[in-house]
């Protein structure tokens, strides 16, 4: 079974999803962190943002793994050529990165199947931007979870404070998360937008285990039949 959830940055998706994959006993793939895995490389090797057919080559041809602990269905770490970037896609400069490497059809062409493979291997909780739509519209389950904009910078700036890494500024999260919104639902290639038979959360007054409480009861539902 697929749980898509799909939403802008900062609702949530990433602790709800491992959340809701614990509780189901699911798997859980953070398709973010492949773009963004995209993007560190791109940067890394001094590839030009604007560069999409090298851009589509480094996302050919570059494994993207996830590392997991013994027991926990849900990745730890994310690696890319075999390079550890779990912490190091986090950074202020990979926000800015991954808006135009995510934009590039063959990007998005290769992830995707990508993600198809993993995702059908098993019982996965997906988050992205496009799942519902695009990656797996067949999804059993099809989440669109959103937030207003200062809850979603709010938690942003939190989880920054906790990884160590990417701004703690309030402000200068909340530009980045409303410049991103605009871009990820603006370009021309799987913009940001909810499948038509995708259930909309708002969790800008609801605490994490509501969401996720919800989120488990479709799932529920969907398994029964
Ligand atoms: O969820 P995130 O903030 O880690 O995602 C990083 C970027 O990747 C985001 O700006 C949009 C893009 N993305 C995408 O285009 N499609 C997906 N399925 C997941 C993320």
């Amino acid at each position: 079974m697929i749980v898509a959830i799909d939403g802008p940055s900062g609702a949530g998706k990433s602790s709800v999803s491992k959340l809701v994959a614990t509780e189901l006993g699911f798997s859980c793939l953070d398709t973010g962190a492949m773009y963004r895995s995209i993007a560190w490389q791109a940067v890394h090797d001094g590839v030009a943002l604007d560069d999409a057919d090298a851009l589509g080559e480094i996302a050919r041809t570059y494994d993207i793994g996830f590392t997991h602990e013994p027991g926990n269905p849900s990745p730890i770490g994310v690696s890319i050529g075999g390079e550890d970037v779990t912490l190091a896609i986090r950074t202020a400069e990979i926000d800015r990165a991954v808006s135009p490497v995510s934009a590039v059809p063959a990007v998005r062409e290769a992830l995707v199947a990508q993600q198809q493979r993993i995702g059908r291997s098993g019982n996965y909780v997906v988050e992205g931007r496009d799942i519902g739509t695009v990656v797996f519209p067949d999804a059993e389950v099809k989440v669109f979870l959103t937030a207003s904009d200062e809850a979603r910078a709010r938690r942003r700036v939190l989880q920054n404070e906790q990884r160590g890494v990417g701004s703690t500024d309030f402000d200068e999260v909340l530009a980045d998360i409303i410049r991103r919104d605009e871009y990820d639902s603006s370009r021309a290639a799987s913009p940001l937008k909810p499948a038509e038979d995708a259930v909309h959360v708002d969790s800008s007054d609801m605490t994490i285990d509501e969401v996720v409480a919800c989120i488990c009861d479709l799932a529920r539902k969907a398994q029964e039949g």
